[in-house]
């Protein structure tokens, strides 16, 4: 029987061989790569998020409804709202003809908290 080739997922310096049908997230972690997950690859905490290089972007089957609605809730959150290759991990599936893929790690950076004026006369 053929074997199925497997991937190659190149995070920042580090090469991890993943099995097709692996999950960016479950890839990294076999690998002992560190990445945030609060949900555990369910797709619902968006901790998971990295940054697809621009070779690979469009070449990922698209996300889901879900999925775009998690990331376009995390750059609400942001203070750079720029639309950027954002994808979460545990929602990309490893395919062979994605060997090579390239991501790295973006967890969100919150807005500065807003400065609000006092709400009551300050006395000295
Ligand atoms: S691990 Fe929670 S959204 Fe990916």
């Amino acid at each position: 029987m053929p074997s199925v080739p497997n991937v190659l997922l190149l995070v920042g310096d580090a090469q991890i061989i993943a099995e097709p049908g692996d999950t960016v997230l479950s890839a990294m972690q076999n690998a002992g790569e560190k990445i945030q997950t609060v949900c555990k690859g369910r797709g619902i905490c968006g901790a998971c998020r990295v940054l697809v290089d621009d070779a690979f972007f469009n070449r990922l089957s698209p996300p889901s409804t879900s999925e775009t609605r998690m990331l376009r809730f995390l750059r609400s959150r942001e203070a750079n709202q720029d639309e950027v290759n954002h994808r979460l991990a545990c929602q990309i599936v490893l395919e062979s003809r994605l060997s090579g893929l390239r991501i790295t790690p973006d967890p969100i950076v919150p807005k500065a908290p807003t400065l609000r004026p006092p709400t009551q006369e300050i006395k000295s």
